[in-house]
């Protein structure tokens, strides 16, 4: 059992970091499975972070853009909060170190990205702002006395009392080889998103969900979780992860191609490669479907400077011989990021006491049914900020009487059997895919029921399973194609948007 803590924050990557830096001087404990700033998916990101900071930009066109790309689904009020922080989310991340690129005259470099009105993307080394990011953020918290990190604590689950209140985490700490409670008066989690759960991912194998799992097993309503969003170019060349080619490629001027080099954007949409990436996606599946190929041509938008102004790719293009200035780059659609999660008010705080989410893992609104690329590093930052106004000066009591949900105890603390996982991983990127219909997602029901009679279960396949069949039951429950979402045997969208939303405490409890 380790000391009661206030403020608990589950994650250490963007959304973690930020939340605890602007808790100051309020303590807080960070625990994360792996170490700072080796694990988790800011560090790849490479797109950068959206703010209206660049010539003729305002906040009311990013905020008319996010709602553009969210089919319907997007909360105005959170968007409008996302799109006016914005400018103040930079200026505090310059404030914190972020070395963000500049041209000659030192005003901010902003790039463009699919379906912005303005070059609006702030970048750091070309395509490593979240990297740049991440090393500011971490250096910031170790240096503050007020935040402590703990690391190698995987979470297992939430405590929560008999009132349904989150008290803290029932862990494993992988050092001293043994469980651990850790009571907490408030409980924010931070654990990022979830597309280590398909075969064909731009994120980090272990980005499998878990904390949405946490977070349904406490009994928090999870809205929307059949919205995955499908990158459409990440690198084919048969690596798991898959690397992303970042959407600045096209940005600057790089042209989806087919084998043959003939651009097909502009047969799908006006906006040709800058259109919304839910389209953009599909149309890259389709022409693979053809066999007629999908590649990125940045020969002559970007040529010789490719290695300056996008070094992760360009890296990522050496390690298998392709080189980008002279050679077309294979592409597919992998999972990138969940736009669904556990349900927040604008605040931050969860449909259950004690409970807070931030970043991918939350559900604030801002996304929709489709993301705008680059505003995930953004909303991390604006509502991590609010998040920790309400939690500042709060008065917080620790409770000392949660428990953890009683099946918990009884299974391994180890990760998910790396055969089950990939079973899961091929089910999902198979049936609960970019183009999904009612045979394909009860398939992988199918495979996630047998896979909850596994012998060696474990705490992480546990997880793992209780978000899939999440994504599953939405994924069913939207009878209509939207955004991220798209149904065959519903190819349709509803001319009145709705959100989904579970609630799964019963069901958890008798499984
Ligand atoms: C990218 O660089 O294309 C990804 C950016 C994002 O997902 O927002």
């Amino acid at each position: 059992m380790s000391a009661p803590n206030e403020i608990l924050i589950v994650g250490a990557g963007v959304a973690g970091l930020y939340t605890a830096l602007k808790l100051a001087p309020r303590p807080v404990t960070i625990i994360t499975a792996r170490p700072v700033g080796k694990g988790g998916a800011t560090p790849w990101a490479q797109g950068g972070l959206a703010a209206a900071v660049g010539p003729n930009d305002t906040p009311n066109l990013h905020f008319a853009d996010t709602m553009q790309a969210g089919a319907g689904l997007v909360d105005p009020e959170a968007a409008s909060i996302l799109a006016d922080g914005g400018p103040d989310a930079v200026e505090d991340l310059l404030h914190f170190g972020v070395a963000f690129d500049v041209d000659e005259n030192g005003a901010l470099k902003v790039g463009r990205e699919a379906a912005h009105c303005r070059d609006r993307i702030v970048h750091a080394t070309g395509d490593q702002a979240g990297a740049a990011i991440m090393d500011a953020l971490v250096k910031a918290a170790r240096a503050s006395k007020h935040i402590t990190i703990l690391e190698r604590i995987v979470v297992e689950d939430l405590l929560v009392d008999d009132n349904g209140t989150v008290g803290g985490a029932l862990v494993f700490d992988v050092d001293a080889g043994e469980r651990a409670v850790f009571d907490a008066g408030q409980t924010i989690l931070a654990t990022g998103g979830l597309g280590g759960l398909y075969a064909v991912t731009t994120n980090p194998t272990p980005a499998q969900g878990h904390g949405l799992a946490f977070a349904a097993r406490a009994g928090a309503i999870i809205r929307d979780p059949e919205f995955v969003q499908f990158h459409p170019t990440a690198l084919d060349i048969g690596a798991d992860p898959a690397p992303l080619a970042t959407e600045a490629l096209r940005g600057e001027g790089a042209k989806l191609v087919n084998k043959d080099g003939r651009p097909f954007m502009v047969d799908y949409h006006k906006a040709g490669d800058l259109a919304p990436r839910d389209i953009v996606a599909r149309a890259v599946e389709t022409e693979i479907r053809s066999g007629r190929g999908a590649c990125l041509d940045a020969r002559e938008s970007i040529g010789k400077a490719f290695p300056t102004a996008f070094p992760t790719v360009f890296a990522s293009c050496q390690a298998v011989g392709i080189n980008p200035q002279t050679e077309l780059m294979p592409v597919a659609p992998a999972a990138h990021y969940h736009m669904g999660g556990v349900l927040t008010d604008l605040n931050g705080k969860a449909s259950v006491d004690g409970l807070w989410a931030v970043g991918e893992v939350a559900s604030t609104g801002v996304h929709g049914a489709n993301r705008l690329a680059s505003n995930s590093l953004l909303e991390a930052i604006v509502f991590g900020a609010r998040i920790a106004d309400q939690l500042r000066d709060a008065e917080i009591t620790v409770p000392n009487d949660a428990g953890a949900p009683g099946d918990r105890m009884d299974l391994e603390s180890k990760p998910a059997d790396k055969n089950a996982m990939m079973r899961l991983r091929q089910a999902m990127s198979t049936g609960c895919a970019l183009v999904r219909d009612d045979e394909s997602i009860n398939k992988v029901l199918s495979v996630i029921h047998e896979l909850n009679e596994h012998k060696a279960m474990t705490s992480g396949l546990k997880s793992a399973l209780v978000t899939a069949e999440l994504i599953a039951q939405g994924a069913l429950m939207r009878e209509e194609s939207r955004g991220g979402h798209y149904r065959s045997d519903y190819p349709d969208t509803e001319d009145e948007a709705f959100h989904t939303e579970i609630c799964t405490t019963d069901s958890y409890e008798n499984g």
